[in-house]
Order: C-alpha cells, then structure tokens, then sequence
C-alpha cells in the first residue's frame, strides 16, 4: 500500500516492525479515533462473518473453562462471545486503547468482563494466571508477534488453550488460497477498505492499514512456528470462509 508509511514494515522473518515505538503510537491513534464506530465498522465490512467466526473460537475453548484472557480485546467481542457461549465463566479484557475498551460497557455480559488497560507485550498480569487465551484480529498489530506469543505463554497456566482469530499473510502461488474466492475477497477488501473508511468512518488512513498489515504480518504456517517456539504444542489451523480468515491455536506445554 503505498500510502502506508514506512513505520509498519515488518521483518519478513522475525515479523518484527524496524520501530517498535512509533508503530505502536500509530496504531494507538489509529484505534482511538474509530472506537466509536469500530463495531458497526468490522460487521459492515465483514458482512457479519466476523460473529460467526467469534463463535467458532469460542466452540474450541474447552468446556467450563474459568478465567479468558482476551488479548487486544477492543470493544470486547470475542471475550463476550466466549461467555455467551458458555464457554468461559470470566474474561480479563487487556487493550492499550482505553478508548477501544469503553465500547464493553453496555453489552451484554459486560459484567463478567475486567477491562484493563495494558500492552499486549508486556501484559500487567501475573504468571500462570489464566486457563485460556483468545484474540481476535489483534497480534497482527503487534510490533513483535514473538514477544507477543511469549506474554499469551506466560500468564497461561500449563495445559491451557491459547486460540488466535486472524487474517493471516497469503503469498502467490504458496497455497490456492491467493488466487481463489479467498483472494478475491481479501482484493476486494483492500481496494474497498480504504474507500468505505473513509466515508463511514472518515478516517481513510486507519481502514488502509488493515489490508496492508496483512500483506505485511505472518503466513498461517509462520504464526504456528511462532506459537511452537514460544511454548506451545498440539498446533492447529482452521481456515475460515474461504481462508478469508484462519484460527490458529495450541496448548501450552508442560
Ligand atoms: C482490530 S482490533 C481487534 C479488537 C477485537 N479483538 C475484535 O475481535 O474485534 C485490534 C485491537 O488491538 C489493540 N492492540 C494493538 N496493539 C496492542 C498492544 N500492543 N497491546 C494491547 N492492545 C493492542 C488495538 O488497540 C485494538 O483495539
């Protein structure tokens, strides 16, 4: 995207943005400004696909599990999916965007929700402290998916699920999914992106990050590797519609 600036570039192989600092303020700015109308935003766009893949992780945390972590939780969907499905008892919200984190209040089950403001990379959380991680669309935006992966590790408790909803990185030609219905959609997105934030949303500049990070973040095959080194076995991907979007998971070893 050639209005990105340069400040998101990624390591192809570490996936680590060359400037932590200033891309993490970009994106801060970026998700302060659309918190008002991120969620009518992300279920326009996504013609409501994006409920219905919230529900599809929240089937995979295991039954009766306690307390959710939901990482770069935003307005608090998936965490508030996982509970709605029964699937979680208690969610601890963390988002660096305290903006993003005002849009739980009111929704239903919010009361079973504890938004905290934090960094994904450097979690204000105990060890061992949580039975499940989930997140959705959000390690994309990390400056250092690693580092990242390593926080989600370390406030887990072992045998704990971490599961990961994402648009991930496609190459041409690397699987069929660049050049069929999934490429398709995810041109249209790019091209249509921009536009339509711009008009709802008003804010051209924050709607044509999200197809550029994509291009620019980690392959599903990757992120697993990311996941394997950081502590997790049992590694699983699951293509959503299409492979539009994939959920990626495992279980945290020892
Ligand atoms: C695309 S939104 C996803 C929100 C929500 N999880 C969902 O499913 O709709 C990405 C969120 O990640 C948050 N985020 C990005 N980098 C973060 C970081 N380093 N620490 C905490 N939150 C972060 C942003 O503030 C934003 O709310």
């Amino acid at each position: 995207m050639s209005d990105l600036p340069d400040i998101h570039s990624r390591d192809r192989q570490t996936g680590r943005v060359q400037d932590p600092e200033a891309h993490a303020r970009a994106v801060r700015g970026m998700f302060a400004r659309i918190s008002g109308v991120y969620d009518r935003m992300n279920h326009v766009l996504s013609f409501n696909f994006d409920r219905r893949w919230r529900k599809r992780l929240a089937a995979r945390l295991a039954p009766g599990t306690d307390r959710v972590l939901d990482l770069c939780a935003g307005t608090g969907d998936l965490g508030l999916a996982c509970l709605a499905a029964g699937r979680a008892r208690r969610v601890v919200a963390v988002d660096f965007v305290p903006e993003m984190l005002a849009g739980i209040v009111g929704k239903a089950g919010a009361e079973m929700v504890e938004a905290v403001a934090g960094d994904g990379l450097r979690l204000p959380l105990p060890d061992a402290c949580v039975d499940a991680v989930v997140a959705g669309f959000g390690v994309r935006n990390l400056a250092d998916p690693a580092a990242g992966a390593r926080e989600m590790a370390r406030v887990l408790r072992p045998g704990g699920r971490a599961l990961v909803l994402e648009f991930f990185r496609t190459d041409p030609g690397a699987t069929g999914e660049s050049r069929g219905p999934a490429g398709l959609v995810r041109w249209t997105l790019g091209k249509a992106l921009p536009a339509v934030g711009r008009v709802l949303a008003r804010d051209h500049a924050a709607y044509a990050y999200l197809p550029g990070s994509m291009d620019r973040f980690h392959s599903v095959d990757e992120y697993r590797d990311v996941l394997r080194e950081a502590g997790f076995a049992e590694l699983f991907a699951e293509r959503m519609t299409l492979g539009v979007a994939h959920l990626v998971g495992g279980v945290k070893s020892g």
